[in-house]
């Protein structure tokens, strides 16, 4: 930052000593944090604003969301042109397209196969519980959670093949270099993943199509199917921008989007209540002290901790000039510490929710806000609950060893597996 229009600039020697320490962003994030502040810094070059007060969150992805608007996304090499990805029209018309599948009423068409996917994860755990075997609950929540998505895009549960094909994407993802439109060729096991995805979907499209035709002529043809797969197909008949590479796009975005914050925010929620014997207790035969431990899971380990803007063009915020090119990382890691909306922030305690007054817009953001909010909020919630609250209700956990360190990764997760000793309440 150069030209001083930001009242907090964090000094270049500082930038430099944390970029050879070799330390996480997030370290560099607390340094420049400035409470009620934007800090600016420079970071390779380019300038960059740390926005972490609600009201400036709100401003950026709040009613400054078509304006502040997303930088090329690094997945966009296996994720294409799908909806985490488009901007502009394209984007409004992808997201029309499917809003109505994801809201509290769209989602109960899929409630049959959470329900059925939280069954398999309560079998796994009776049959662990029987033979006194630790069990990971990183891999449990994950092969839920991709079974939920797997069932709502295609209306088949997963098989563990597929989930090996399909649980590789956060490989792809991680091996993916980080200077976005770098063209570096990806490692031979990568490529071979992405190829088995590929085979994967298209072979998942080429079946709907088939049953999706079929059903059309032994139907009056009217109402879409009960998959997204159903309605993307319904969509390719009217509209042509929906090829089968578009089609493919939008269901590996959602794959991505879909699995990892879900089997991330379960997995955070077994170590803080491994931590809180009492808080487990209650949510074992609470339904809304499930919920709550969700929210303040979320809070405190949002998984997406990063939410990264960009200003194409002169902007003002709060007063203060934005020059165009500029960086905005709003961080809710960050905001949903802060001690002036959350008494004692580091302490887990589920009974902030429900939030008694309203929170001020901008504090709490575990799905974003603003006009690029997650699709799924719904669908997440929903399966997380139904599946947290079948585990408690019926078995007690203990954890064998010690989480692993946080890592900020794309996803804020806990490093490695997660091993835990489950039994059968009596
Ligand atoms: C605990 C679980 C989840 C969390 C914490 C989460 C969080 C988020 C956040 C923070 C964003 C906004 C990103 C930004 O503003 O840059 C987002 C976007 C998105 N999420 Fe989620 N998500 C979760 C689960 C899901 C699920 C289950 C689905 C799909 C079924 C999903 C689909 C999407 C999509 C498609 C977008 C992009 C929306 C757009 O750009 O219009 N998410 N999610």
């Amino acid at each position: 930052m150069t030209d001083g229009m930001l009242p907090d600039v964090l000094d270049d020697a500082v930038v430099a000593a944390w970029s050879a320490s070799g330390a996480p962003l997030v370290d560099l994030l607390r340094q420049a944090r400035t409470p009620g502040r934007l800090t600016g810094f420079r970071r390779g070059g380019r300038a960059a604003v740390l926005v972490t007060e609600p009201r400036h969150v709100h401003q950026v992805l709040g009613v400054g969301g078509d304006r502040y608007v997303k930088r090329s996304h690094r997945a966009r090499p296996l994720i294409g042109d799908g909806m985490l990805t488009a901007t502009g029209e394209a984007w409004r018309s992808q997201r029309r397209l499917l809003q109505a599948m994801f809201t509290g009423r769209g989602i109960q068409r899929w409630e049959h196969h959470i329900v059925a996917a939280a069954d398999r994860v309560v079998v796994r755990w009776a049959e662990r519980a029987r033979r006194d075997e630790p069990t990971d609950i990183a891999e449990d929540t994950q092969f839920f959670t991709v079974d939920t998505i797997w069932r709502s895009l295609t209306d088949h549960p997963l098989d563990q093949e597929t989930y090996v094909d399909l649980a590789a994407v956060q490989d792809i993802v991680a091996a993916l270099p980080a200077d976005v439109g770098g063209s570096a060729a990806l490692p031979p096991d990568v490529e071979t993943a992405l190829a088995a995805l590929d085979e994967r979907m298209h072979r998942a499209i080429a079946q709907a199509r088939a049953r999706h035709s079929a059903a059309r002529r032994s139907s009056d043809g009217s109402g879409s199917g009960p998959s997204v797969l159903d309605r993307l197909l319904d969509a390719a008949e009217t509209d042509p921008a929906y090829t089968d590479r578009l089609i493919r796009d939008e269901l590996v975005t959602l794959l991505v989007a879909g699995y990892e914050s879900s089997a991330r925010t379960l997995t955070w929620a077994f170590v803080l209540l491994d931590r809180h014997p009492d808080v487990m207790e209650r949510a074992a035969h609470d339904p809304r002290a499930v919920e709550a431990v969700l929210h303040e899971t979320l809070r405190l380990y949002p998984t997406g901790w990063l939410l990264p803007r960009h200003a194409p063009v002169d902007e003002t915020l709060d007063g203060w000039r934005i020059p165009a090119g500029t960086d905005l990382l709003v961080c809710p890691y960050l905001t949903h510490r802060d001690p002036e909306v959350w008494p004692d922030p580091e302490t887990f305690a589920p009974e902030r929710f429900p939030a008694r007054t309203p929170l001020p817009p901008g504090a709490y953001l575990p799905f974003g806000i603003g006009p690029r909010a997650c699709l799924g909020t719904r669908f997440a919630m929903r399966e997380m609950e139904t599946l947290l609250g079948a585990l408690l209700s019926r078995f007690t956990v203990e954890t064998t060893e010690p989480a692993g360190e946080p890592v900020f990764g794309i996803n804020l997760r806990p490093a490695g597996p997660l091993f835990a000793r489950v039994r059968e309440r009596s």
